[in-house]
């Protein structure tokens, strides 16, 4: 059963989405979605598979299954539950990686994804306009797993030749599916609440600016990396991609301009905030528009207007 493609973490916010647009390019058949826990949206009707990463012999039993042509990993745990699980966000993020690395290697899989992230820089990285290569030093369990998953990307790329392509996302926004235990959540809950309450209480503060993408532009970059012929593809860590930068003042002045009566409030002390404190501001992504073309499609008040109607539906 080759020539199929591979999604582990398939029922998570990226893989939800990735997994339907995978489907509609190569067929339902051709996509095998797996995750940990089994599917709850029917849209994610298809071929699945149970599979726990931290488990050396389920990988193994579907690379030997399926020997695929492309494997996406996006298993993993986020900013904010990592702090809380610092042991077991390092095991999953660090072990599922390695796993998959090992087995693309030894399947010589034709080619792999793993995202990471700007949470791979930290408090001493510049903060606007983040550079590709700085200082990075990430501070939080999250961010120095993905920033340590970006070394280990490269070096299997340089020491057994796998093909593994990266891309530091930045907060991803969409309405098809939900985010878990990230510090960019709020920038999905607040549409969801705007909509049923007319109002919401942000846990980051009015002017804490992050890099933002809507998922749209997400996936399409993923496509898009994924599909360059591999000489294009020049950075085997991670490459920056920047998508929209603003802050939770501003998302709620533009959904507004939608839902007049809507109101954000603040709260204090989240921890969150100093996670995003921590992270940059806005990103920069020249890397990725050069090397394969990247090109950013939605900005802020297209991404709202996307959101709302979606959402309205
Ligand atoms: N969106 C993620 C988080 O907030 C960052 O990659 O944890």
């Amino acid at each position: 059963m080759s020539g199929k493609i591979l999604v582990i973490g398939a029922n998570g916010q990226i893989g939800t989405e990735l997994v339907r647009a995978l489907r509609q390019i190569n067929g339902v058949s051709n996509v095998i979605a797996a995750d940990i826990h089994n599917p709850a949206q029917p849209h994610t009707a298809g071929p699945f598979e149970h599979v726990n990463v931290m488990q050396d012999t389920e990988l193994h039993y579907i690379f030997e299954k399926y020997h695929p042509t492309q494997v996406y990993l996006l298993a993993a745990m986020l900013s904010a539950t990592g702090e809380q699980f610092p042991k077991k966000a390092w095991d999953l993020n660090m072990q599922g990686l390695i796993h998959v690395l090992d087995y693309a290697a030894a399947y010589k899989t034709p080619k792999v994804f793993w995202p990471s992230s700007i949470a791979a820089f930290g408090p001493n990285s510049p903060r606007d306009n983040t550079p590709q290569y700085c200082i990075m030093d990430p501070n939080t369990v999250y961010g120095f797993s993905k920033l340590a998953g970006e070394r280990w990307c490269e070096y299997y790329f340089n020491k057994y030749g796998v093909d593994v392509r990266s891309l530091r996302y930045p907060g991803l926004i969409g309405w098809r599916s939900a985010p878990g235990g990230g510090t960019t959540d709020y920038a999905v809950n607040i549409f969801h609440e705007a909509l049923q309450n007319g109002k919401y209480e942000s846990f980051l503060s009015a002017d804490t600016a992050l890099p933002m993408m809507y998922m749209d532009d997400a996936i399409n970059a993923t496509l898009q990396l994924m599909d360059a012929p591999a000489d294009k593809i020049k950075i085997r860590s991670s490459y920056n991609l920047a998508g929209i930068s603003f802050t939770p003042a501003q998302l709620a002045t533009e959904i507004k301009k939608h839902i007049p009566g809507f109101e954000i409030s603040y709260s204090q002390n989240d921890p969150r905030q100093l996670i995003a404190d921590s992270w940059p501001r806005s990103i920069d992504d020249s890397y990725a528009q050069n090397d394969w073309g990247w090109k950013l499609q939605y900005d802020l008040p297209a991404m709202v207007d996307d959101m709302l109607i979606n959402l309205k539906k």
